[in-house]
């Protein structure tokens, strides 16, 4: 991954795995051949995937990135001055370009570490930042976060680890409380904690949210099957499958699903393997929590973090940005 570094203020490495990670036929294997059929978030992540969560972003109906941003642009240089860090961690980093808001603040010696499992969306949004600040330095990283966080942080200087987007409630409850735990043992007391969380609220704002009416994140959740296609050899007819976006209430969470809109055999001929689904079967591709702010606390406090900030959109799109700091 190193050798020929674009510039001298940018370089990547790849994050080696501290627990072994399935291959995309170990993921099909145990979620997607039998019931219930579930498939990993990571895999919409391809070129055209990113792009279009890129467009996702851009919908009127998908507030939280918009909302994140405007609080990202209000408050960029106050959350950089009490974060204080000579080095800043992006989990999930995308296109950074929220980030900016925050990166535009960032003294001179400031190390930036966006952490991708897409690499070409990696590599560009690095490019592109390089150029546009002057004074910062930044270090990509690629890899699954899944697989742990072996960061190469020098060992001086304050850190902080950005966690934008509300990738958080993509995890499951438990995941993401084991995750926490995680990004806690990357920091040293006195650290900082960025959390983008979306809102508990009126189940029909959530829902147009991940099924907006420009069709953009149907075609998202659509293109995971053509990635399938492309790396096992797959024949899913992504006309017979239609996007679904359901609030549950009990979890707090919108699901989502890809509903066979006819009975099919798929057949994935890299793994010689044929499915049989039938008319109205689902595969949930993507869990997407929301929180209130009893539930934040509860997820930070038993990771070893306190609550400095929460900063919130107005109602009806109500959004959070979470400021914690690692206790002692
Ligand atoms: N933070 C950005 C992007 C959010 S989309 C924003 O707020 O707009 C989620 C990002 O996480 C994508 O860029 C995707 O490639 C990345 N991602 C998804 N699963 C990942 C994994 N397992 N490891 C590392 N990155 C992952
Ligand atoms: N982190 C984003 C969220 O939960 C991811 C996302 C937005 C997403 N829209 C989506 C994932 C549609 C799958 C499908 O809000």
């Amino acid at each position: 991954m190193d050798g020929t570094e674009p510039h001298p203020r940018l370089r990547f490495s790849a994050v080696a795995p501290q627990r072994p990670i399935g291959t995309l036929a170990d993921d099909v294997r145990g979620g997607l051949l039998n019931p219930p059929r579930t498939l990993p978030a990571k895999y919409f992540y391809d070129e055209v995937g990113a792009r279009l969560f890129e467009d996702i972003c851009a919908t009127e109906d998908y507030y939280p990135s918009r909302c994140e941003e405007a609080l990202l642009r209000e408050h960029g240089r106050e959350l950089m001055a009490a974060m204080d860090a000579e080095h800043l961690i992006e989990l999930g980093s995308g296109s950074s370009r929220k980030t900016r808001h925050l990166l535009r603040h960032a003294d001179a010696g400031v190390t930036y570490w966006p952490f991708d499992v897409s690499e070409a969306m990696l590599r560009d949004a690095a490019a592109a930042l390089v150029e546009a600040m002057p004074e910062l330095s930044i270090h990509g990283l690629v890899g699954d976060y899944h697989a742990g966080l072996d960061v190469p942080l020098p060992e001086t200087g304050r850190r902080a680890v950005l966690f934008l987007g509300g990738t958080l409630g993509n995890f499951k409850p438990d995941q993401a409380k084991t995750f926490l735990r995680e990004i806690r043992d990357l920091l040293r007391p006195g650290d900082s904690l960025l959390l983008g969380a979306d809102r508990v609220k009126n189940p029909a704002v959530l829902e147009r949210a991940y099924d907006d009416r420009d069709g953009v994140t149907a075609r998202f959740n659509l293109n995971v099957l053509s990635v399938l296609n492309g790396r096992l050899g797959g024949d899913f007819d992504l006309s017979a499958f239609e996007h679904r976006a359901v609030y549950n209430r009990e979890a707090e969470r919108i699901e989502m699903y890809l509903e066979a809109r006819r009975p099919q055999t798929v057949h994935l001929s890299a793994m010689d393997h044929r499915i049989r689904l039938e008319a109205g079967e689902r595969i949930r591709t993507e869990l997407s929590h929301k929180y209130t702010p009893d539930s934040i606390r509860g997820l930070l406090a038993p990771a070893g973090f306190e609550l400095r900030r929460l900063l919130t959109t107005p109602e009806p799109h109500a959004y959070s940005l979470v400021l914690a700091r690692a206790t002692d």
